[in-house]
């Protein structure tokens, strides 16, 4: 069942070139152009979209966050990322101008489901980003569109995340193509790099898992961690420090990394491990203030795991340890830089002969509210 893996997430975490590609199969035509046979949203309801609000939870509002980036940079909308759980309690603004965007891997989370609910009543389209066929987002919603990632059994999501950022990236791009507002070439670009995703992720794996999964037993006894990100690597910091709490039961903080002076700093001390994204050298002003950064919480006594580009050496003088990932455009940055965070946590969790597929207190799907 396990495919010759030792756990459920061992094995699905391998599974993530192939969720990716199978996110992306059959979605853009000849012609390079995203066909969504499924979208049965009018068009001219799409055109007409003011506001795209993403609701979901836990690692599928990471996800959202993910692509609240890439949409609002090519679709020019404002995307608003909401824990589902918050939504409608706050008497959120909500009109016929709005698409609701539901973010599930089971499609059964309640949260979500009553937060969509909520929506429709207001008058928005929802469409259903959700990976298991005919679950209830996928009937409530106006369209769904599926992540083709297989079922994912470990709790601690992970092929689910890729897939769900994947097939946000192709709503965002098909949006974009839609309503014009990029030229066509652009949005090829994107699907082209989205295409090269699956080797990139593969080749990631090959070359550091194993130094990864050493560094997660190594520093198995620690009993706090910080996770730093800027930009698409911010939901990914949140992402890394969830999978570290969910599976090795450790307190794990994700933070954007420019909020650190603002008061997380004063938690670093000497042998805390601080894991921090660092974005390509190509964005020189994201870029050189990621590294000022890891040379703030170092110079404190931080422990520096630093996720960095092949070939971007200015990071070795501060990191005590560096995860190399090929070259991306940034807003593919996340599809490879999670990798080894998932990596790390299961490591570490194993280190401690702890459940990885089962973590204690949680459910794979949460049914209620
Ligand atoms: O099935 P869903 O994607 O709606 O589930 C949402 C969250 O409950 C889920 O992502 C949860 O945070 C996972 N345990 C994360 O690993």
């Amino acid at each position: 069942v396990k495919g010759g893996y030792e756990t459920f997430m061992d094995k699905e975490i391998h599974e993530q070139p192939v969720a990716v590609a199978d996110t992306l199969r059959g979605r853009v035509d000849e012609r390079g152009e995203i066909q969504l046979d499924e979208m049965r949203i009018d068009p001219a309801v799409l055109r007409s979209v003011d506001k795209i609000i993403v609701i979901a939870c836990g690692t599928a509002a990471y996800a959202g966050h993910v692509a609240k980036y890439a949409i609002e940079h090519w679709c020019r909308v404002p995307v608003e990322v909401e824990l589902a759980h918050e939504f409608r309690y706050r008497d959120p603004v909500v009109s016929e101008k709005t698409l609701t965007v539901a973010i599930s891997q089971s499609g059964e989370t309640m949260d979500t489901i009553q937060a969509v609910r909520h929506a429709r009543e207001q008058g928005s389209k929802v469409l259903a980003i959700v990976n298991t066929y005919g679950s209830t987002l996928a009937r409530e919603a106006d369209a769904v569109l599926y992540t083709h990632a297989g079922p994912e059994v470990a709790v601690a999501s992970t092929k689910a995340f890729l897939a769900q950022i994947t097939a946000c990236y192709l709503l965002g791009l098909y949006l974009a193509q839609l309503r014009g507002n990029k030229w066509p070439d652009e949005v090829a670009d994107y699907l082209a790099h989205l295409a090269q995703m699956p080797a990139k992720i593969q080749d990631l794996l090959d070359g550091q898992e194993e130094r990864v999964r050493a560094l997660g037993a190594e520093l198995a006894d620690k009993t706090s961690f910080l996770f730093l990100g800027r930009h698409v690597g911010y939901p990914v910091a949140l992402e890394g420090a969830l999978k570290l709490k969910e599976l090795a039961y450790v307190h794990a903080e994700g933070f954007a990394a420019g909020e650190l002076k603002h008061g997380p700093i004063a938690l670093v001390e000497e042998g805390l491990p601080v894991f921090v994204i660092v974005p390509t050298p190509r964005r020189p002003l994201l870029h050189d203030k990621v590294v000022s950064n890891i040379q703030e919480v170092r110079a404190r006594g931080a422990r520096t795991i630093v996720i960095a580009e092949e070939g971007d050496l200015t990071v070795e003088p501060f990191a005590d340890d560096v995860i190399r990932v090929p070259r991306t455009p940034t807003l593919m940055w996340p599809l490879l830089t999670v990798v080894p965070l998932q990596v790390f946590a299961a490591a570490l969790a194993r280190a401690k002969g702890l459940d990885i597929d089962q973590p204690r207190n949680l459910a794979k799907s949460v049914t209620v509210e």
